[in-house]
């Protein structure tokens, strides 16, 4: 497995993959790796020649700096999870490599994509994963790129990326990896306790839960009957929504979409725990 710090030794990489009409498959990740970024790799490791992950914790889309400060790195552990997996290459970028000397976010037209969720709770997060997200497909060139359906809302905005900018990468997305008691995988799931990580199994349950459950009720109802749910939980609801899956508009009503998603994001100790789940 070649480690790669800076875009002139990728390029290097680029020639070998390159020359001989080989794909490439690309996963970028935070590192702090678990299953879920494995199930990544794992599909582009399928469906590509080569795959190339990168490790790279972002500061532009940290909108609260304890939380960057807050946020686990482990790239020895991680190296050595890619290197059993068999990951062809790994991009290890500095933040300066990244940005250079003014570490911060362009300003992208994200046509709304970043309204509502994670866009209106983490104020310019969506720029610096779009940011940083144009630059790393840029740089890997891939063939294809992979990102969990975790970050649903992130998807679609880093589709929407690709398509504006015209990179030549398929962005594909997928599907969510879970403990079995539901939980998603998260790189946050780290920072908590045994009793939290069991208490944080509502969020899933409640999500499976709405999608067997909504057609008896309208949105606004459903969504009151979620509050009160978490209400007499441990874990603090920040938010409960139900969106368009291909414009992320808010729904109001069940037949104002085609396929719809619900979004919770809640606390537990202090930890911050996103999902979403297909409901139709
Ligand atoms: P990170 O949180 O490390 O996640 C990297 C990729 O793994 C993302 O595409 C995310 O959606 C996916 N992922 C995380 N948990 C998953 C799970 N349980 N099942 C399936 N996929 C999962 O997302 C980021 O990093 C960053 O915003 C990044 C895209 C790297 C830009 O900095």
């Amino acid at each position: 497995m070649q480690v790669f710090k800076s875009a002139q030794e990728l390029s290097i990489f680029h020639n070998s993959v390159f020359s001989n009409g080989k794909s490439l498959g690309f996963v970028a990740t935070m590192g702090a790796l678990h299953e879920g970024h494995l199930a990544l790799a794992a599909q582009s490791q399928r469906e590509n020649d080569y795959t190339i992950v990168s490790i790279f914790v972002n500061p532009t889309q940290f909108n609260n700096p304890e939380d960057l400060a807050k946020y686990p790195r482990k790239d020895e552990q991680d190296l050595a999870m890619l290197a059993e997996i068999n990951v062809d290459a790994v991009f290890l970028p500095s933040v300066e490599e990244m940005y250079g000397h003014e570490v911060s976010s362009e300003s992208i037209d994200l046509i709304g994509l970043d309204k509502g969720m994670e866009g209106d709770y983490r104020p310019g997060h969506f720029q610096g994963v779009a940011t940083v997200v144009r630059r790393l497909l840029k740089m890997i060139k891939p063939t294809r790129a992979y990102f969990g359906e975790k970050d649903y809302q992130q998807l679609r905005i880093i589709q929407h990326v690709a398509e504006i900018f015209q990179l030549d990468s398929i962005i594909i997305g997928v599907e969510t990896q879970r403990y079995s008691s539901g939980l998603a995988m998260s790189s946050r799931n780290f920072r908590l306790s045994q009793k939290a990580i069991d208490e944080a199994k509502i969020i899933y349950e409640t999500m499976h839960w709405a999608k067997e459950n909504y057609r008896k009720y309208r949105p606004a109802e459903l969504k009151m009957l979620i509050i009160e749910r978490f209400a007499e939980s441990s874990l603090e609801l920040e938010y409960i929504d139900f969106a368009d899956d291909t414009d992320m508009h808010k729904i109001e009503e069940w037949q104002d979409a085609k396929s719809i998603r619900i979004y919770i994001a809640a606390l537990s100790e202090g930890v911050r725990l996103i999902d979403n789940l297909r409901i139709s």
